[in-house]
């Protein structure tokens, strides 16, 4: 068996102008427009106009932006924005409305973190939403983003009242909160073994989830396991997997 069930079907890709025609479907509607700064109405060809948009800044280091997609098709878009090399950028999304509360901004802003830090080593992503906007509030809040201040708006589109909610995310913060996700994902029985190499004093440095391949979790130690002897119920077994860097790999 393994360890975690892959519940995760999100994937991202760059975005490119063969998106356009679903991304005018999903785009033009009231609830995206409401908290997000999205024309209205939405020009016929603004999708293929924004894209184009999104590929020039892209060739000149300021934007990446993703199509996010679930098995079948596209079902929103996120992207990092005004990108200062390695220092910090701007981060934004939606999802199509016929796919909202599936998980979907969750995972695909998952993934753009992980390709914001890792790949492309920035030391802050920052993001702005509507205070009210509790949906998106949580979809940072579970990412590990930091509520940091609230400031007001400049659009005729919000009522005075409102006010927006900035939030930001490091790479530190970031890997202590995937440490924290992905440890409190285990099966109880793994995590009980990595409980007790984390009491003898062993680290964790690193931990991903469907990493090397879908359905593994993966988990880099400081030092080679300590602990050997775990009490498991007759017929559970797991092993450790010696690889570079003291590559720990389990499986139940
Ligand atoms: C915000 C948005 C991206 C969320 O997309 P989504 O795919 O529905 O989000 P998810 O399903 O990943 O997560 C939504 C979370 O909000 C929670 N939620 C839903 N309604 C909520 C509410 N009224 N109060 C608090 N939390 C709420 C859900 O329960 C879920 O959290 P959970 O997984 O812990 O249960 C989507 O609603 C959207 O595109 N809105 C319009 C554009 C927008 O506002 N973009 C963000 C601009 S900053």
């Amino acid at each position: 068996m393994i360890l975690m069930a892959d519940l995760s079907e999100v994937q991202i890709e760059p975005l490119v102008l063969r998106h356009a025609v679903a991304v005018q479907r999903l785009v033009c509607h009231p609830d995206l427009a409401a908290t997000t700064r999205l024309p209205v109405p939405y020009p016929r060809d603004g999708a293929s106009q924004y894209i184009e948009q999104c590929l020039a800044e892209q060739a000149l280091g300021k934007t990446m932006a993703f199509a996010i997609l679930n098995s079948t098709s596209l079902v929103g878009l996120c992207g990092l924005h005004g990108i200062r090399e390695r220092e910090k950028a701007e981060l934004g999304y939606w999802i199509g409305r016929p796919f909202w509360g599936q998980g979907y901004a969750s995972q695909a802003v998952g993934k753009l973190l992980e390709f914001a830090f890792r790949k492309c080593g920035l030391g802050c992503v920052q993001a702005e939403v509507l205070e009210q906007n509790l949906r998106s509030r949580r979809v940072l809040e579970k990412n590990g983003f930091k509520l940091i201040s609230h400031r007001v708006h400049d659009s005729y589109r919000w009522s005075p009242d409102e006010r927006l909610a900035q939030y930001a995310a490091d790479p530190i913060q970031w890997v202590e909160y995937q440490t924290f996700r992905v440890v409190s994902m285990l099966h109880p029985l793994l995590r009980a073994i990595l409980e007790v190499e984390l009491a003898v004093g062993n680290v964790i440095l690193e931990t991903r989830k469907d990493w090397p391949e879908p359905g593994i979790v993966f988990v880099r130690m400081k030092d080679s396991f300590r602990h050997r002897r775990v009490q498991l119920p007759s017929g559970v077994h797991y092993s450790i997997v010696k690889a570079p860097r003291a590559v720990s790999r389990f499986r139940l």
